[in-house]
């Protein structure tokens, strides 16, 4: 059987200073704001999970619908002999991908959830034990440095998730996923697509409040990990539609005046009733749109595939 290799590149305290600096520098700014990659300790990632499950929340399904239809063709296209998966945590609907591409050599799942990647990568190694896993412990919004594995190369970014990047992160993000690649290696992308507001506000605003909670829960997170007296029932869940930008924004809207001490940034941040945090922005796509982005990073769109109802797209590109 080969072995999984697990490689850390993310200094174990990285993750505290870099929590600590976007809250410091988040907290202060008006309009107040948080990056979103703070929602996901381990109660944030259950309740995404259980997100993903909820009949409001359509973009999950839909893109397992794209890769269970679509797995052939892509694997047809690229004949990637090594996937390299950005963000994979469970790497659940990786298994149609791993399962159609015939000539694959090696995956590498990267993630900054050790737990995730280990448990995915064992579970991956006990049945395919031709492939090489080698598994990368890395933020991938820095920097990152790839094993040495067989070309072609397929990276993989699925989920929707460049939507939770802003523009100017965003061609950042694509122009660093560019150096990753060889002219010819391909990059898979999931985009959730622009569409009624009223059932992108509500996919962010489920009835049962699993989002609010999900939404909330970056407050406990700062409260365990600065020591923060931040009180999540202080504050409501708020998801908007932003027409000029296309996404929606979750914000945390604070009920009353207030005033949270951050002990560990030797802080404290007042908020004015009815004032609003932003959370996470998650845009929306056009096909025209993601075409040019890709272009601007030296990549070329040569696929674009949607489910049956068009609300969400994968779309394969080539660096040129
Ligand atoms: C799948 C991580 C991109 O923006 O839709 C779900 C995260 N936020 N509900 C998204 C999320 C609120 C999600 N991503």
């Amino acid at each position: 059987m080969s072995p999984l290799h697990v490689t850390r590149t993310l200094p174990e305290d990285a993750t505290d200073a870099a929590l600590r600096a976007d809250v410091r520098h988040g907290l202060t700014s008006s309009p107040k704001s948080l990056p979103p990659k703070w929602f996901y300790d381990a109660r944030g990632s259950e309740l995404f999970d259980e997100i993903t499950g909820l009949p409001e929340y359509y973009p999950t399904r839909a893109e397992r619908e794209i890769l269970a239809g679509r797995a052939g063709e892509i694997a047809a296209a690229s004949g990637a002999r090594t996937l390299v998966e950005l963000g994979s945590g469970s790497s659940e609907k990786t298994r149609y991908l791993l399962d159609a591409l015939t000539g694959l050599k090696a995956y590498v799942p990267v993630d900054v959830s050790e737990s995730a990647l280990t448990r995915a990568g064992e579970a991956l190694v006990a049945d395919r034990p031709d492939l090489d896993v080698h598994a990368l412990i890395a933020d991938f919004t820095a920097p990152l440095a790839l094993p040495e594995t067989p070309g072609p190369r397929l990276v993989a970014f699925l989920g929707g998730t460049i939507g939770n990047l802003l523009p100017a992160e965003r061609a950042a993000f694509l122009s660093a996923v560019r150096t990753l690649l060889a002219p010819g290696d391909g990059l898979l992308l999931g985009t959730d697509l622009v569409k009624d507001e009223a059932v992108l506000v509500r996919a962010y605003d489920d009835a049962a409040g699993v989002t609010a909670a999900f939404n909330k829960n970056v407050l406990a997170v700062i409260d365990r990990e600065l020591g923060a007296d931040f009180d999540p029932g202080a504050f409501d869940h708020v998801a908007r539609w932003d027409a000029d930008r296309e996404w929606i924004e979750m914000r945390l809207r604070s009920r009353t005046a207030q005033t949270v001490k951050i002990p560990a940034l030797d802080l404290a941040v007042h908020f004015a009733a009815g004032e609003e945090l932003r959370t996470e922005v998650s845009a929306k796509f056009r096909r025209d749109g993601v075409t040019g982005e890709l272009a601007a990073a030296g990549m070329e769109l040569t696929h674009w595939w949607t489910d049956k109802a068009g609300r969400f797209a994968l779309s394969l590109s080539v660096a040129r």
